[in-house]
């Protein structure tokens, strides 16, 4: 069985979450490879509903043997301990998790700093998740942040910690001096930073010996991933790395600036597990049936108002971590192609097909309403639409099959109705990949797989 790989191929949101639950009935480990607690990833099985921004989606499936918080991350200790809390409380085992001790670790001063970045950047905002993920990112760059191995150590943790904050606090500090005069004491910028030394300290002290409590030591949660990992790629297990985020978001290939701080692709999850590029021998690619976008940024497919707020209400569409009420658009193939080639996706996985049930006609984005100056007519170049500000879509519909005729639940191809047929030939015949994959609901059982 090959390493494989599940990477979101839009703006996140895309239902990983659901598909990785769906593939962990057939893996022995499961891996994050990217991103932090700016992801929600919900899971809806046996063991009931779960929402994961950090801990693998394989946690939810008993016979998952090992999951990994990988060395691409940047975890918050404070996640790790909610996530392993609820996984205690529906009894599932937690001793299957570890931590690589490479990854880097959100501090107070990231999560600051994100948000005094976004306020500092008024109109311009990104419209982060406000998790400190950009900053962690930057640091990471810059060689200076603490690692989930540091807190083996915890005296050298300690010193480390006074003096990164030190200096963080007195750089941000004069650097939105302005935001620190104006603001009464205590808000939800300053909170993290106005705490003492010692009263961070014993914060991450109470996590340790929670956490030490729970796995027999410390070192049996926060190690060197790899050679486990190396070993299992060797015997022949099935692995599974769990991306975040979505493809149009990464940094080097999304919508710059309007984009998370990771790589988000088949590249990153070989970088961020350690496991080598050659050994992911299947990236499977999650798109949404339609599109959603959270946070600021350019979507040339989004639909009018009240065919968006049909879709949002249906399909749920509300941040997983933020609460914020998702942009909705229709599904944009020159921008799914390209991410397609970039990634080497071997075969697509469709979800939230069933919301589409409650669209009357369907539109399809195959091209922009030219966006290069002085030309007109459509392009179909997506690297230029990235580069564009605001582009539009030239969307194409075709007739809906619902709402008499539902695909919520189906389980089989020849239980689908005729258009939602079409749309999926489609799909496939524009971006040149097959769909093996498509879910019709929320729950793992309501997959279709097509051989
Ligand atoms: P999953 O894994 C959707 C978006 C934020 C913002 C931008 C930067 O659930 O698909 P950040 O906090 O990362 O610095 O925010 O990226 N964003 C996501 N949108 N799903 C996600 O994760 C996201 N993670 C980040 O809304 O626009
Ligand atoms: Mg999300």
């Amino acid at each position: 069985m090959p390493v494989r790989a599940v990477i979101g191929t839009q703006f996140g949101d895309e239902g990983k979450g659901k598909i990785v639950d769906f593939l962990s009935e057939n893996a022995d480990i499961v891996v994050r490879y990217a991103g932090g607690g700016n992801a929600g990833h919900t899971v809806v099985n046996r063991l009931g509903t779960f929402k994961a921004r950090i801990v693998p989606v394989g946690m939810f499936t008993e016979t998952v043997r090992l999951c990994v918080i990988g060395r691409g991350t940047v975890p918050d200790v404070r996640n790790i301990i909610d996530e392993l809390k609820i996984c205690a409380e529906k009894k599932i085992d937690v001793n299957r998790l570890m931590v690589d001790s490479s990854a880097h670790l959100i501090m107070p001063w990231h999560i600051a700093e994100d948000r005094l970045l976004e306020e500092a950047k008024g109109d311009g905002k990104i419209g982060t998740t406000g998790n400190g993920i950009g900053p962690c990112y930057s640091d990471k760059i810059l060689r200076r942040n603490l690692r989930a191995g540091d807190l083996l150590n915890f005296e050298v943790f300690e010193k480390r910690f006074i003096k990164l904050k030190a200096e963080k606090r007195a750089y941000l500090l004069g650097q939105y001096s302005e935001h620190f005069e104006n603001c009464a004491s205590g808000c939800l910028f300053c909170e993290p930073m106005g705490r003492t030394d010692s009263e961070d300290i014993a914060e991450f002290k109470n996590h340790i010996s929670c956490l030490a409590n729970w796995f027999g030591g410390l070192e049996n949660l926060i190690c060197d991933t790899l050679p486990v990992l190396w070993n299992a790629v060797d015997n022949n297990e099935r692995i599974l790395l769990e991306g975040a985020q979505g493809a149009l978001l990464s940094i080097d290939g999304g919508s710059y600036p309007y984009v998370t701080s990771s790589n988000t692709g088949a590249a990153s999850a070989s970088q961020g597990s350690g496991i080598p590029p050659n050994k992911i021998r299947e990236v499977i690619g999650v798109a949404k049936a339609y599109m959603s976008r959270v946070g600021n940024g350019l979507f040339p497919t989004r639909m009018a108002p009240k065919m968006e707020k049909k879709m949002r209400e249906h399909g749920k569409e509300y941040g997983t971590v933020t609460g914020r009420p998702r942009n909705c658009g229709w599904f944009d193939a020159p921008a799914l192609e390209r991410v397609l080639k970039e990634n080497g996706i071997t075969y697509l996985a469709i979800t939230l097909l069933d919301i589409l049930d409650h669209a009357e006609r369907i539109g399809i984005g195959n091209g922009y309403n030219c966006i290069k100056s002085g030309d007109e007519g459509i392009c179909f170049d997506a690297e230029h639409m990235l580069r564009s500000d605001n582009p539009k879509a030239a969307i194409t519909y075709i007739d809906g099959w619902g709402p008499d005729k539902t695909v919520r639940g189906c389980k089989d191809l020849d239980s689908l109705p005729e258009n939602e047929k079409r749309y999926i030939e489609f799909i496939e015949k524009s971006c040149g990949r097959k769909i093996k994959i498509i879910s019709t609901g929320a729950a793992r059982e309501d997959t279709i797989v097509i051989y």
